[in-house]
């Protein structure tokens, strides 16, 4: 490939069971680069974040509040990279981060690209986080606070380990994770501050939760949905708030209930105030969580849980299968260039 070519991932086909691994539908496609026009810079990607909601793009119509990918085109999706070519005030070297990911170059309008600050964070991967969700749901949709019993599922994924995390940091009395494996739930106690976690893959939820919470849980931040939903409501403690941000047990299947069954008279009698939401990252909603994390980052109260991959570019595809198998925790993200 010379510089006048790109590569990219395409989408060959549209998903249509959520049976279908990601792999079998996208490849590696090489294409002439477009020159840029003024306005515009190139940026060459370095970072690829990879996202469950990925896959659920992949439908013809995923019934998201996000477009859907389209046959024959590159996906897209958040990235780091790099300007190499700028017709624009923006300097060629600039570090950026961008939402056309999934290729190795890309022209781009320059006020479509942000500029990663300096000295702010460890690595500019450090941005792909997901922590504007979990501010959202654990404090505008949940109002976490002193004194709550904290459950979080999907507490070793991108969003719910910086969810328990945030619960942690706002003075949660207790805060439990629900996870896949011994490995992921000694991580959560041992070096992100859970108080608790849960294996659901070789312990029973009920009794666990009867003993680690037996007044009940008073925030419940979902991620996953199915059985684990179920489980929730019925140690729901009353006036339980729970948060439902993400229901991977059915937008990937692989058992654990798919969508659940919500009983709604024990959802009645203990009031439980139920509350699906989007993040739409408004700059408020930005603003909220860079106000928190950039400090909390510096001081060690949070943490930014990831596991990067080494590239190239096709790397991004078995990726994205291994993150829905649970195979890594934390946000994921693949290294593209240096
Ligand atoms: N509402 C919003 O605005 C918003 C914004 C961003 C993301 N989301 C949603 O939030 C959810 C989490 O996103 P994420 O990026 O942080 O994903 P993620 O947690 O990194 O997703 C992968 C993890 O899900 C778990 N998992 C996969 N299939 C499962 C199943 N059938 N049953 C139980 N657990 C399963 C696995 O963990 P284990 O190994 O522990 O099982 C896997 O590691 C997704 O549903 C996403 O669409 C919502």
């Amino acid at each position: 490939m010379n510089s006048t070519e790109t590569a990219a991932v395409v989408l060959r086909a549209h998903r249509t069971d959520v049976g279908q691994r990601p792999s079998e539908l996208l490849e590696v496609r090489v294409a002439d680069q477009r020159p840029i026009g003024d306005g515009e810079v190139l940026v060459e990607n370095i970072f690829q974040q990879i996202v469950a909601v990925n896959a659920d793009l992949m439908f013809e119509n995923p019934g998201l509040p996000l477009p859907a990918f389209e046959v024959g085109a590159p996906l897209y999706g958040p990235a780091i990279g790099r300007v190499v070519e700028s017709r624009s005030d923006t300097a060629v070297g600039t570090v950026v981060q961008h939402n056309q990911g999934w290729r190795d170059l890309t022209a781009i309008a320059s006020n479509a690209v942000f500029p990663v600050p300096d000295g702010v964070f460890p690595g500019p991967e450090y941005m792909l986080n997901q922590g504007v969700t979990s501010f959202h749901g654990m404090v505008d949709i949940a109002g976490v606070g002193a004194g709550d019993v904290v459950l979080v599922s999907g507490a070793a994924g991108g969003v719910g380990s910086i969810a328990g995390q945030i619960a942690r940091a706002r003075g949660a009395a207790l805060v439990i994770g629900i996870a896949g494996g011994p490995d992921k739930c000694a991580y959560l106690t041992e070096q992100l501050g859970f108080d608790a976690a849960i294996d659901y893959k070789n312990e029973d939820l009920d009794a666990r939760l009867d003993e680690l919470a037996p007044e009940g849980i008073t925030v419940f931040f979902d991620t996953i949905g199915g059985t684990q939903f179920e489980t929730a409501v019925r140690h729901a403690a009353f006036g339980a708030r729970f948060a439902l941000c993400g229901a991977l047990a059915g937008q990937i299947g692989g058992g654990h209930g798919g969508h659940p069954r919500l009983d709604i008279m024990t959802a009645i009698v203990k009031e439980i105030q139920i509350r699906p939401f989007t993040t739409m990252h408004t700059p408020e909603q930005i603003q909220a969580w860079i106000g928190h994390y950039v400090p909390s980052f510096s001081q060690g109260t949070i943490t930014f849980p990831h596991t990067v991959l080494e590239g190239p570019l096709g790397r991004t595809i078995t990726a994205l299968d291994e993150l829905l198998a649970g195979d890594h925790r934390g946000n994921l993200i693949v290294k593209l260039a240096n």
